[in-house]
């Protein structure tokens, strides 16, 4: 659930009044005819398009317009986007009800807009599948096949590599720029670079991948939600807008089915790849077996699941590290803790994936990290697989359960000083959170349950190690030197920092 409301201009408006008076009469009448349901309240809304209004007039984005309902309707509220009814929940005793407790029931998704549908061949992800024996399939395949501790441990190379090339890129664009870099793109280049060699297993020259690169921000931008997502009616005005989302599609199929298809020559003629990789993400998918289905998966579906791969880590990374070396610039005794725990780990050399589970400060400071800054603010929608109840409310099947992750990580009866940045909580403080929320929810960065982010142990190494090399490499101050970090947020797929942080580095002496 992510949009804005200046993405719904003005002059919409006049064409929701319209709507509204000439449906509204429409809506009384067949409400009458059904059974009360008793939702969870919510801001009295017009009929027809419900709070979208109040929403798209309040200016804000809508995690800010969630945010300021909490202290008026409590922890589990109702609103209607226009035919979207969303059930917002912030707490962390009602996640762990319905994530872990009743997580069957909640583990499900809603209905796809339009043009998701035509990026996720009808559902044909992990994340957007339905629960069922397809989602069953394709997850288990990425878990076990991918996503599993050995597997883990066979692309130690190919992040090693990243990291070399994402440390020579900071240090080549700070020698070019008086030793100023931008964080984001550059740590969400390296997080892609490693999903891309692991997903595909062919060879690509760094001009290939920078267009792999702008493809996929293409699709992220086309797959934005518009207005007609939440009002049908309005499919019609949006029709250049549907040819335009059909034409990325091609060129997403045209730009990565090459690679789909240099990849099957290889595993039919091995040793013709040149360094081709000895596993990929690609060759799980050739023969995958998928429940209730007697086809392995079409090319178009190939070239979504790879999606899908590459994208569920790329920005999500790219905003952890973000925030995380905002952090350490604004807290430079952190950020000396955390060189001299590296510095003691290893000495001189290069920090390597295997010194990381000795640095328990660093652990603790990723996982302040992510409870502090969860790079997306809403786990991804979930559904109910039938109707089910969830605080004496009714929650009706087709409606969207959004989780407000940070509600629940800055829970003052859940934290002490939450919205302190404090690594050490999780060491002297003696508190402390089971990331996975199984035996208990306080932070779920990685949502909760059956739907958990199967890459969280990746992305965790991910993080840990981009955070340690960056520390290890250079010193971190802030740019303007001397100005005060400002912890603005903005929604762009993730929540990242308003103003793109750019810091002064510095080599490190050893
Ligand atoms: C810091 C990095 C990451 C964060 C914060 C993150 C967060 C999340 C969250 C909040 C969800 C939704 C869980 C729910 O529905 O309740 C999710 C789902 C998912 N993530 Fe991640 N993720 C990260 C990295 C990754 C990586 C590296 C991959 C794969 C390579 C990945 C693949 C997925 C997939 C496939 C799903 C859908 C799971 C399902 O519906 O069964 N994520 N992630």
């Amino acid at each position: 659930m992510d949009f804005s409301a200046s993405s719904f201009s003005s002059y919409y408006h006049l064409i929701f009044i319209s709507l509204a008076l000439i449906f509204s009469t429409l809506l009384v009448s067949r409400k009458s005819k059904q059974k009360p349901i008793k939702l969870p309240p919510g801001p009295p809304g017009w009929p027809v398009v419900g709070n979208l209004f109040q929403f798209s007039n309040s200016g804000k984005q809508f995690f800010e317009y969630a945010r300021d309902l909490l202290p008026v309707y409590g922890p589990i509220f109702t609103l209607k986007m226009g035919s979207r009814t969303m059930i917002i929940i912030s707490s962390a005793d009602l996640a762990h009800e319905a994530l872990i407790q009743k997580g069957m029931v909640f583990a499900s998704r809603p209905s796809e807009n339009p043009t998701r549908t035509i990026f996720s061949c009808d559902k044909f992800t992990v994340n957007s599948a339905e629960y069922g024996p397809v989602w069953r399939s394709l997850r288990r395949n990425m878990v076990q096949n991918m996503l599993s501790s050995s597997r883990m441990k066979e692309f130690r190379d190919v992040r090693d590599m990243a990291m070399d090339k994402l440390i020579e890129r900071i240090r080549s664009e700070a020698e070019s720029n008086d030793g100023v870099v931008w964080v984001l793109k550059n740590a969400r280049f390296a997080a892609f670079c490693i999903l891309l060699a692991m997903c595909f297993g062919v060879e690509m020259s760094g001009e290939t991948i920078e267009k792999v690169d702008q493809m996929m921000k293409d699709v992220l931008i086309t797959l934005d939600p518009r207005i007609d997502d939440y009002l049908p009616l309005l499919r019609p005005f949006f029709s250049k807008q549907r040819k335009q989302a059909l034409q990325v599609r091609r060129q997403q199929i045209e730009t990565l089915v090459p690679f789909i298809e240099k990849r099957r020559d290889i595993l039919r003629n091995p040793g013709s790849g040149g360094s081709a990789a000895s596993f990929s993400y690609l060759d799980t998918i050739f023969n995958m077996k998928i429940e209730g289905r007697k086809s392995s998966p079409t090319d178009p579906e190939i070239v979504t699941l790879c999606s899908e791969f590459i994208n569920g880590g790329t920005d999500t990374t790219g905003t952890a590290i973000e925030w995380g070396m905002a952090r350490l610039i604004e807290n430079p005794a952190i950020q000396s803790k955390l060189y001299e725990e590296i510095a003691a780990t290893v000495g001189s050399r290069k920090v390597k994936e295997q010194d990381l589970e000795k640095m328990v400060y660093l652990h603790a400071f990723c996982k302040e990290l992510l409870r502090k800054h969860p790079p997306t603010y809403f786990s991804l929608t979930h559904a109910v697989t039938e109707p089910a109840t969830l605080a004496g409310y009714d929650i009706p099947t087709g409606t969207n359960v959004e989780f407000f992750l940070p509600a629940i990580s800055e829970d003052p009866k859940l934290w002490s000083s939450p919205q302190r940045f404090d690594p050490d909580r999780f060491l002297s403080g003696g508190e402390d959170a089971d990331i996975t929320g199984v035996t208990g929810v306080k932070m779920l960065p990685f949502g909760a349950g059956r739907r958990i982010c199967p890459g969280l142990a990746m992305a965790t190494v991910h993080v840990h190690l981009m955070i340690a090399r960056m520390v290890q490499e250079f010193e971190w101050s802030s740019y303007p030197e001397g100005s005060k970090i400002d912890f603005g947020e903005k929604l762009q797929f993730t929540v990242v920092m308003k103003n793109p942080l750019r810091a002064k580095i510095k080599a490190r002496v050893v």
